[in-house]
């Protein structure tokens, strides 16, 4: 038996947390080798609903999970971690842009840092999902100074898997057909699915969607404004394909990246197409097991110029928001 891979998961008793955890613990994210002990945080009024959980876990009697703690202590919840899925943090109500949760949710992620830097293992990787996520990872990134840059990653998976779907049923054709599909900039209402760039079986997307006016149009507008379309309709976030978006994401970054697909996920940048060195920013990455690197030499029409500077200017001024968070 394998050590068991140490998994700490923030807002455990949320929404997204109840459908990431039974996925986890199963064995279907960190392999089916491979057990995991599970450390669940919580904030104090959460922490009863935790409980609730937490025997619904045991009740599933899961041969890999090897242990659960659940907590409020972040430095206990953080103890030896070699994975954080940083989800705990309050959503949009239906009217709200995802950044003006910054004031509520930023602090969050000052302590968060911190305690990941004081705690966790040294291979520690952290994947952030509460929103507005790329500003909160950059906040977190810059409390833990002791933790590589590349370890940090905020989550736009779910807007390339939104993209896909969205193509796969304009071109008639499935999902799992397209591929390269990257988004650049930020998790918001502004960020940019490049179609300019993805393929549908090996070809341009133009061969099989001809309507430029749509993909220029209505397909952005639809991917960008989903995740206030669910709201809308539900009456609360995106949850199941959110989850199943993180754990995607997970296990994308633990697998060598095919080379002729890439994923989307924000990471700090190195400076690459441009973007301040740093700053959270989405672009196509590929994973060799271990880490994400951003694909180079993606050609940007003038139009994704244009409208990857337009998500790129959010993600400045979401940073100018927080400067008081951000350690000098
Ligand atoms: P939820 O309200 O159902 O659950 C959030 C949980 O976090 C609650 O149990 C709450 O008690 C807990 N929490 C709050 N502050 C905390 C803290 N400081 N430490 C630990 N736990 C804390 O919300 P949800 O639907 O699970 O969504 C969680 C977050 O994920 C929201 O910010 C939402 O906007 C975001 N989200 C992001 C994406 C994405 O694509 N990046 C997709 C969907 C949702
Ligand atoms: C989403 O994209 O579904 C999430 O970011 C939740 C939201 O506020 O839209």
């Amino acid at each position: 038996m394998k050590s068991p891979l140490v998994v700490s998961i923030t807002g455990a008793a949320g929404q997204i947390g109840y459908s990431l955890l039974p996925r986890i613990a199963s064995g279907q994210v960190f392999g089916y080798d491979q057990p995991v002990a599970l450390r669940l945080i919580e904030i104090e009024p959460g922490m009863k609903a935790l409980a609730g959980v937490v025997m619904e876990l045991n009740d599933c009697a899961f041969p890999l999970l090897e242990s659960i703690e659940a907590t409020s202590d972040l430095d206990h919840g953080f103890s030896g971690a070699n994975w954080a899925l940083l989800v705990g943090s309050v959503p949009r109500k239906a009217g709200m842009e995802r950044k003006d949760l910054l004031g509520i949710n930023g602090k969050i992620f000052i302590g968060q840092g911190q305690a990941i830097e004081r705690n966790a293992a040294d291979d520690i990787n952290i994947l952030v999902v509460g929103n507005p996520c790329n500003t909160n990872c950059l906040i977190a990134m810059n409390n833990a100074p002791g933790v590589p840059q590349n370890r940090w990653h905020a989550m736009t998976r779910l807007d390339e898997n939104r993209a896909k779907s969205a193509l796969a049923e304009k071109a008639g054709c499935h999902s799992r057909d397209i591929t390269k599909l990257a988004i650049w900039g930020n998790h918001s209402s502004t960020l940019y699915p490049d179609f300019e760039n993805a393929l549908i079986n090996g070809d341009p997307v133009g061969k099989y969607i001809p309507d430029r006016a749509w993909l220029e149009g209505d397909f952005i507008k639809d991917v960008q404004q989903r995740g206030a379309a669910i709201i809308a309709a539900r009456g609360l976030s995106s949850a199941a394909s959110a989850a199943h978006a993180a754990l995607e994401t997970v296990m994308s970054l633990r697998e060598t990246t095919p080379a002729e697909d890439w994923h989307s996920v924000a990471v700090a940048s190195d400076g690459s197409y441009g973007v301040e060195k740093g700053l959270i920013c989405s672009f196509p990455t590929r994973s060799d097991g271990k880490t994400a690197s951003i694909v180079q030499g993606v050609e940007l029409s003038d139009f994704a110029k244009a409208k990857f500077q337009l998500t790129l200017n959010e993600l400045l001024e979401e940073k100018a928001m927080v400067s008081e968070l951000l350690p000098k």
